[in-house]
């Protein structure tokens, strides 16, 4: 009960200063969608909770392969992958790429399947080596190319 009086989810800014005003028990997480094509927009939130002492965790990691396909980051995650397959000796899919993007920012997520395979797949994306800095970098860079958010609401709207 204690950690579950803790999460928050989707909240911005304006949202946590008012939280953080008047709360005896203060958020120690907070779960926004994070994925290339919203890190820029969403940088100066990951330095507010930083300055906090509130964990980032991500919702919609494969945003940019599962629901916005076809954009500015694909190649670079093929460039990746392909770089990757050649170093683990193994087949590494695109998706395996974006968690091991958000996992070298540090940031925890949660992904989901339908798929048994698939499942495998995201269990086996923790056995995989680091990305470099300069693959870091350009999955950001392509990602800032354009913005796509799929949960948009009210609370949680393009303005963090
Ligand atoms: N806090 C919040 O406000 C919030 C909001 C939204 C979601 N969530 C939670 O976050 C968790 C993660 O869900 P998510 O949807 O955000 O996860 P996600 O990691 O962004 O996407 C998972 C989806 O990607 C698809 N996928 C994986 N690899 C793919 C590929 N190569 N090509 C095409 N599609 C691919 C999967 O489809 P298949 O089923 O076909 O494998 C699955 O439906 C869930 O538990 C959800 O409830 C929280």
């Amino acid at each position: 009960m204690r950690i579950c009086r803790r999460y928050g989810r989707r909240w911005r800014r304006k949202y946590l200063d008012q939280i953080l005003a008047i709360a005896t028990i203060p958020p120690a997480v907070n779960q926004i969608e994070l994925h290339p094509y919203v890190l820029k927009i969403s940088l100066p939130l990951l330095e507010y909770h930083k300055e906090r002492g509130i964990v980032t965790t991500s919702y919609g990691g494969l945003s940019s392969i599962a629901r916005f396909p076809g954009g500015p980051v694909d190649p670079v995650l093929a460039r990746i992958a392909a770089r990757l397959s050649d170093t683990y000796g193994k087949p590494v899919t695109q998706a395996q790429v974006l968690q091991v993007w958000l996992r070298k920012k540090g940031l925890p997520y949660v992904t989901t399947t339908s798929k048994a395979e698939r499942m495998m797949e995201y269990l086996q994306s923790s056995e995989l080596p680091d990305i470099t800095d300069e693959e870091e970098h350009s999955i950001d860079a392509a990602g800032s190319q354009v913005h796509h958010r799929f949960n948009i609401c009210p609370w949680m709207d393009d303005v963090e």
